[in-house]
C-alpha cells in the first residue's frame, strides 16, 4: 500500500524533489488523515485523493523558490499546506530557510507545532493573526486558500516592510482576480498553471505598489470660510478611523490644517511645504506626523505667501507640486491611502498646483445666500485647468456645511445645489455646530475632541458616503 502511494509522489521529480522525500511526505499525509478525525484539517471529501489535491499541489512551487531564500512566511498555514510541505522539501534539500508559520487557530497551531518537532523542521508556528503584526519582513510569502486576494495584498502592501516575493495559489477564477485587481495595483506577476488542477494557477507577483489614482483629493473653495479645512482635518481623521493612512498637505499660508491637527504655523521647527515648493526639501523631510495613528501632515505657515512671486520666472511652477507629489508616492510605494489638500480662499497660483496635481476634488459649499454664485466661477477655472494641465481632474463630490435646519435659506441652498448638481451632491450634509468651531483651538479633529455631538456624527456619516463611493468608482470601472 505504502509503495503504491509513493509511486504516486514521482511526479514531484520533475520539480526537483528527490525520492528520499517522498516517505517523509507520505508520513505527513498519513499524520495529517489521523488528525483529520479529530480537527477540521481538510476537507473530508478530499482525503481520497490527498496526495495529489494537497501534498504535490502544494510542493509544486519547490522549484520556484530559490534554493539560497533565508526566510518564508505562510499566511494561515491551516494544515502545514504549503507550509509544512515546503519545509519537510528543504530541509532534505539541506536549505537553511526558515518558515514562519503564521495560524490563529489554537488547534491547527498545535498541530503544527506537533509536525515541526516530529521532522525537526527549521520552522516556527506563530498562533496570530496576521492581520494584527506589523513590520513583518520576509523573502517569500505563500499563501494557499487563505483569503481573497484583495485582501491579502492590503495585507503585504501594510504589515510588510521587507518581501521579495510572493506566491499565491489561486482557485479557478484566479486569471479574472488579478485583472480586478490590476484596477487599484501596480504590480508585476507571472501566471504558472497548476499541476495539479487544470482549473486553478499559481500566480508569483513581486514589485506591489498601490494605484494612487483618485486618491489625491483637493478640498477647494475660492470663498473664505465655508469649512475646507474643518472637512480635511475631519475626514482625513474619519479615513484614519478606518484604517486608512492619510497625508494632509496644508497648502494654505494661513496654516490652519496645521494648527487644526495640533502642530504648530509659527515656530519653524517642522519643514513647511514651502521648503518642498521652493526646491530645499523633499517631500519626506517636510512629512511631520501628528498625535493620531494612521494621518501625517506637511504643515504650512506664513512663508508660503511669499512663493507666487519668488516663482515668477518659473514657466512650470504651476506643475512643482504635482512633480513632487507623484515622485515621492511612487517612490514610497502607496504609503498612504489617501492625500488631502487643504486649499486657500483663493484661485492663486497655490489653488492652481493643487488642481494640477489632484485627481479629485471635494467641494464644500456653505448653505447660505450666494453659496453657488461661487460654485460657477469655480467650475469655469476647474475646466480651464482640465483642457491644459490635468485633462482628468474630476470633481468627486459636493458637501454641504453649516447646515441649520431651522433656517429655510439653508434648505432652499440645499434643494438648489441638489437640483443643479444632482448626484454630485453628498446625501450628509455637516450641521452648524459650536463643537466643530471649538476643536480647532485644541489642535484635534472634533471627532476626538467630541466624538458624540452633532458635527461628529455628520464627518463619520460623511466618511462613509465617501468611502462606499469609492466602492462604486470600482465597479464602474
Ligand atoms: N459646521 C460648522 N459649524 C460651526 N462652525 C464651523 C463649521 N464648519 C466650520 N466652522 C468654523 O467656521 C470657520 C471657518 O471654517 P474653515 O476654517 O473650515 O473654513 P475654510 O473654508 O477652510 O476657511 P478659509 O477659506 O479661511 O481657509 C472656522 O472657525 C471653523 O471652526
Ligand atoms: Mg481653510
Amino acid at each position: 500500500m505504502i509503495e503504491s502511494n509513493l509511486k504516486k509522489y514521482s511526479q514531484l521529480e520533475t520539480l526537483n524533489v528527490s525520492r528520499e522525500t517522498f516517505p517523509a511526505l507520505e508520513e505527513f499525509r498519513s499524520l495529517l488523515l489521523s488528525e483529520n478525525k479529530k480537527i477540521n484539517l481538510i476537507s473530508k471529501s478530499t482525503e481520497k485523493e490527498s496526495i495529489n489535491r494537497h501534498i504535490i499541489d502544494s510542493a509544486q512551487i519547490t522549484d520556484i523558490i530559490d534554493i539560497n531564500t533565508k526566510s518564508c512566511i505562510d499566511l494561515g498555514s491551516g494544515s502545514g499546506l504549503p507550509g509544512v510541505v515546503l519545509a519537510i522539501i528543504f530541509k532534505k534539500k539541506g536549505s537553511k530557510i526558515k518558515f514562519d508559520l503564521y495560524e490563529k487557530s489554537q488547534k491547527k497551531s498545535n498541530f503544527l507545532r506537533k509536525m515541526v518537532r516530529h521532522f525537526k523542521l527549521n520552522a516556527e508556528v506563530k498562533q496570530k493573526n496576521i492581520f494584527e503584526e506589523r513590520e513583518l519582513e520576509a523573502d517569500i510569502i505563500v499563501a494557499r486558500a487563505f483569503k481573497p486576494l484583495q485582501t491579502i495584498l492590503e495585507l503585504i502592501d501594510k504589515n510588510f516592510v521587507h518581501y521579495n516575493r510572493l506566491i499565491l495559489f489561486l482557485g479557478k477564477s484566479g486569471k479574472g482576480v488579478i485583472n480586478e485587481c490590476l484596477k487599484s495595483w501596480k504590480l508585476d506577476y507571472e501566471i504558472i498553471e497548476s499541476l495539479t488542477d487544470a482549473n486553478s494557477v499559481i500566480v508569483k507577483i513581486s514589485n506591489l505598489k498601490k494605484n494612487m489614482k483618485e486618491k489625491i483629493i483637493s478640498i477647494i473653495n475660492q470663498k473664505g470660510g465655508v469649512g475646507k479645512t474643518t472637512t480635511v482635518i475631519n475626514l482625513a481623521a474619519g479615513l484614519s478611523l478606518n484604517n486608512k493612512k492619510v497625508l494632509v498637505i496644508d497648502l494654505d499660508p494661513q496654516g490652519n490644517a496645521t494648527t487644526g491637527l495640533g502642530l504648530s504655523n509659527v515656530d519653524q521647527t517642522y519643514n513647511s511645504i514651502y521648503q518642498v515648493l521652493s526646491g530645499t526639501k523633499k517631500i519626506n523631510e517636510a512629512i511631520s506626523k501628528t498625535r493620531f495613528s494612521n494621518l501625517d501632515v506637511i504643515t504650512s505657515n506664513v512663508d508660503l505667501s511669499g512663493l507666487e512671486v519668488e516663482t515668477a520666472d518659473d514657466r512650470r511652477r504651476a506643475y512643482i507640486l504635482k512633480e513632487k507629489l507623484t515622485a515621492y508616492l511612487n517612490d514610497s510605494g502607496g504609503v498612504y491611502d489617501y492625500v488631502l489638500i487643504d486649499c486657500p480662499p483663493s484661485l492663486s497660483l497655490l489653488t492652481v498646483m493643487a488642481l494640477v496635481a489632484s485627481h479629485s476634488l471635494l467641494v464644500p459649499l456653505q448653505t447660505e445666500f450666494f453659496a453657488l454664485e461661487g460654485i460657477t466661477q469655480l467650475i469655469k477655472t476647474i475646466d480651464r485647468i482640465k483642457v491644459g494641465l490635468n485633462p482628468e481632474l474630476m470633481i468627486r463630490g459636493i458637501l454641504l456645511t453649516m447646515y441649520d435646519k431651522r433656517n429655510k435659506l439653508s434648505g432652499e441652498v440645499e434643494t438648489e445645489a441638489r437640483n443643479y448638481f444632482k448626484q454630485k451632491v453628498y446625501k450628509n450634509v455637516v450641521p452648524r455646530n459650536v463643537r466643530l468651531s471649538e476643536a480647532p483651538s485644541h489642535g484635534m479633529p472634533v471627532i476626538f475632541y467630541d466624538k458624540n455631538c452633532p458635527g461628529s456624527k455628520s464627518y463619520i456619516n460623511f466618511t462613509e458616503e465617501f468611502l462606499a463611493q469609492e466602492e462604486s468608482f470600482e465597479t464602474a470601472a
